[in-house]
């Protein structure tokens, strides 16, 4: 399998990153980072979560966060949406691509959404149907797709069954995540090879956490899967609150690293991320779970 010439970032760490954050986080830093993130050259940023404030308290300000972002053109600046009042709430506040979220597996998805998978896929329902009256975009998003935090082992077909569901709603891309991060690189080819019978490999991106430190090869696994998206975070900020252990999305200077080393196109300019990652860092008080960036401080 040769290796794709080119890579989309699909950058998370606003809202992926800092959802799990306990300490409040001002929209003023929350702006900083994602005009940071754009400064970059990243072409799609996942600016924030119309959610329930009481699920997800650090997500409430997400509306002030998109009506003081300085947008640049050709930038995609997205937010998660679980049900029509948090799509309708999204555009309000100006968003024109919005996600929604499914699991691959039940217990998974009655502790994030509080419903079923089915049920939960006739949420989405009604915001495709308005979506597309719209003009919006929307991606999608399956969790746990290599494990789950309550029930282990999660089949690939039950992946697919989901990922598909998704595409055939009218998602435009489903991006796999493996929410705990216990994937390693064999299981991640499997899946892909499944879901990638059921869903075209060009619709599908890859969503890695580094729990068990096998994001980078998981990605690269993905890689030779013919996977050219793939959603990471700054300074491997994150974590999912409905994922106990669920720390750290893969970071997005390491995954940058590894595609410029490929010769890969990304579009994304190393130096200004690092610059990115330090300054979110400094407002969290805590060092970067970056690699890349690690390395680079300590020179
Ligand atoms: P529920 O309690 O079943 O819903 O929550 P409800 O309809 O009964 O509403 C409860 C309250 O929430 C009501 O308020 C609603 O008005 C309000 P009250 O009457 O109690 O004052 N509400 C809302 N408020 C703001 N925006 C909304 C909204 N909807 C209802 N959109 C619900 C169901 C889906 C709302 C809730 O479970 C929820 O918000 N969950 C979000 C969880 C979440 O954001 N998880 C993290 C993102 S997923 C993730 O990180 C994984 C991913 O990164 C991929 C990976 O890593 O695998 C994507
Ligand atoms: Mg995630």
């Amino acid at each position: 399998m040769t290796l794709p010439q080119q890579v989309r970032l699909v950058e998370v760490g606003p809202r992926d990153g800092l959802q799990n954050e306990a300490q409040p986080i001002s929209v003023a830093d929350k702006v900083r980072l994602v005009d940071a993130l754009s400064d970059a050259g990243l072409g799609y940023i996942e600016v924030g979560s119309f959610v329930s404030p009481k699920w997800v308290p650090q997500m409430a300000g997400s509306a002030e966060v998109f009506a003081q972002i300085r947008r640049q053109p050709g930038v995609t600046y997205a937010a998660l949406a679980p049900n029509l009042r948090g799509f309708e709430d999204a555009v309000a506040a100006g968003v024109k691509e919005v996600a929604v979220f499914a699991a691959a597996s039940e217990s998974f998805s009655q502790r994030n959404i509080n419903c079923s998978i089915s049920d939960s896929l006739a949420r989405f329902a009604p915001i495709m149907d308005a979506a597309k009256r719209q003009g919006i975009r929307v991606r999608g998003y399956v969790s746990c797709v290599l494990g789950c935090p309550y029930e282990g082992d999660v089949a690939p077909e039950q992946v697919a069954l989901v990922a598909r569901e998704l595409y055939a709603m009218g998602c435009y891309e489903v991006s796999l995540g493996d929410t705990i991060g216990t994937g390693t690189a064999g299981a991640t080819r499997r899946m892909f090879d499944v879901v990638g019978a059921q869903v075209p490999r060009d619709k599908l991106a890859g969503h890695f956490h580094d729990t068990y430190g096998q994001a980078m090869a998981n990605l690269y696994a993905s890689l030779l899967e013919g996977i050219a998206v793939f959603d990471s975070s700054i300074a491997g900020l994150g974590g999912c609150p409905y994922a106990k252990g669920a720390s750290g999305n893969v970071a997005t200077e390491d995954v940058l690293y590894l595609l410029n080393g490929l010769g890969i196109e990304t579009g994304v300019d190393l130096e200004r991320l690092l610059v990115a990652g330090q300054q979110i860092c400094t407002v969290l008080g805590r060092p970067t779970g970056s690699r890349v960036a690690k390395a680079r401080s300590a020179v």
